[in-house]
């Protein structure tokens, strides 16, 4: 993707030198505050335009203004909604969707002046200006030249008192990041399979100066990553497991291990799904994807914290040599798993990738993300991935980091009751636990495998891979989990 230029200025909003430039505007206003002097600046086309109907300020509700004598060719208006309801997501959103406007009506430099306000500090304000802007203009273009009358917005100026220039290129890293991971997921499955994949991991290793480490299907059976092996052997391109790390000098202690489910594709296997969504199964590495974009950004921003990325690769299909129904797998800490559905692959990957990770590193905590179960999207839709775990302090920081970063979790509880549920009557454990309490289940067989380190596991089915765009989503891959977690780990 082609870089966006973004800069900042203390300059006042009227002298700004650019196409569009942005005000947000409370639904409550009646005059154009914050906003007199850009008015007086422009004839006063703002209060001209907060007097008519047409324009009310609600959420996300855009009116573009030609204007005549300053610098700007024109002012985009965009809605907050009621003023004692607006938060930083909400500002986000606002931001995302005056830039679209001002992109789509072909403007290819757009200021934003940050506003004094109650929710949110200057710093807050522009990390998340860069972020809506850049994820806004996101799209994905490997195989279809986007439309030649398509214009790019190639600059955003940032406008505030203070100083707020950090801000704005750590939140464009990793928002760079978070536009890596998208391009993961909406590659073609055909183009990602686990041995491909890998190596796309690897280059980025390479170009972000992580260490990175593979181990191929004949170290894994070495290793007896047996679950590992077993979802992928139904693939005529072997399972891999890939393994980054952040490790900065003079870090000691033990790190954090960040895991990442990788299926490169989702057919169900033998347990074969049915056709109708089948295609959204290109995404079901979306966990690894955002192992990735975090690891980069983390790498890219020089983090102060020694982060593992372990992602468990493989494709799951039907085939000659494919696990069955039925199968038990003795997996890799020796935990006997009862296959009944080979859909529920996920987890059974996920066990090896945790246990191995729990083993080798003795982590401080370990947080898996995975596109792990229909039932998640039934509960939470794409508003929030589910959360659960069994150490309330990580889930605490974890809820806190998605509220700040807009990319918001919801916490299910894991009661003995569930892990009950979970047992299987011929091996310590069965995949598939029927429907009830299906996002809980999954999480259950997946606490058998982590021991008594603290562990939370998103569930980021509803949230990886979108049907809908919203303002600074496109449809298809999110890049879910990428500024959620480095926000995380860089407190
Ligand atoms: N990858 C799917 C879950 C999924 C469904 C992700 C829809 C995104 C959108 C997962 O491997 C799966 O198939 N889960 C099964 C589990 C069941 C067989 C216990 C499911 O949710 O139906
Ligand atoms: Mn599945
Ligand atoms: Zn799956």
């Amino acid at each position: 993707m082609k870089l966006m230029n973004v800069s900042t200025s203390n300059a006042p909003a009227a002298e700004l030198d650019t196409d569009a430039l942005i005000l947000a505007i409370p639904a409550d206003a009646d005059k154009p505050t914050p906003w007199e002097a850009v008015d007086a600046a422009f004839g006063g086309v703002v209060s001209d335009a907060l007097g008519r109907p047409g324009f009310h300020g609600k959420r996300n509700q855009v009116l573009a203004l030609s204007v005549r004598g300053g610098r700007a060719r024109e002012l985009v208006l965009v809605g907050l909604g009621p003023s004692d309801d607006v938060d930083i997501e909400t500002w986000r959103q606002a931001v995302a969707s005056a830039a679209n406007e001002a992109r789509s009506r072909g403007n290819s430099r757009i200021a934003v002046p940050l506003p004094e306000s109650s929710f949110a500090d200057a710093a807050e304000l522009a990390a998340a200006t860069t972020e809506a802007v850049i994820l806004a203009s996101y799209h994905y273009h490997e195989f279809k030249a986007p439309a030649a009358e398509r214009v790019e917005i190639q600059e955003l100026l940032i406008a505030s008192s203070t100083d707020v220039a950090m801000e704005a290129a750590r939140a464009h890293k990793i928002v760079e990041a978070t536009c890596f991971a998208r391009d993961l997921v909406n590659t073609p499955s055909n183009e990602k399979r686990p041995d491909a994949l890998a190596s796309r991991a690897l280059d980025m290793a390479e170009k972000f100066g992580l260490s990175s480490e593979v181990i191929d299907d004949q170290q894994a059976s070495e290793l007896g990553l047996r679950a590992l092996l077993a979802v992928g052997a139904g693939s005529a391109v072997a399972p891999r497991l890939v393994i980054l790390e952040h490790r900065p000098p003079g870090a000691t202690g033990s790190p954090v291990v960040i895991v990442g489910k990788g299926i490169t594709f989702d057919t169900g296997g033998i347990s074969l799904k049915p056709p109708a969504k089948m295609a959204d199964m290109k995404a079901d590495m979306s966990g690894a994807a955002a192992v990735y974009g975090t690891m980069r950004a983390l790498a890219d921003l020089s983090a102060p914290r020694w982060v593992v990325g372990v992602t468990p690769l493989a494709e799951n299909m039907p085939g000659a040599q494919a696990y069955r129904p039925s199968d038990i797998i003795r997996s890799y800490d020796g935990t006997t798993i009862e296959v009944l559905n080979t859909d529920a692959e996920g987890r059974v990957v996920l066990a090896d990738a945790l246990a191995y990770a729990r083993q080798r590193w003795e982590p401080s905590c370990i947080v898996d993300l995975a596109t792990l179960t229909g039932a998640c999207v039934v509960a939470l839709g794409s508003a929030a991935a589910g959360l659960m775990g069994s150490d309330d302090e990580l889930c605490d920081a974890l809820l806190c980091a998605g509220e700040a970063t807009g990319e918001r979790l919801w916490r299910l509880p894991v009661w003995p009751v569930y892990d009950k549920m979970v047992d299987s009557e011929v091996a310590n454990v069965r995949n598939s636990a029927g429907r009830d309490a299906g996002v809980i289940t999954a999480a259950m067989f997946l606490k058998r495998f982590v021991g008594d380190t603290p562990w939370a596991h998103l569930d980021i089915a509803g949230t990886a891979f979108l049907a809908k765009a919203t303002p600074y989503q496109p449809k298809g891959g999110t890049g879910f989990g990428v500024r959620l977690l480095s926000h995380w780990l860089m407190r």
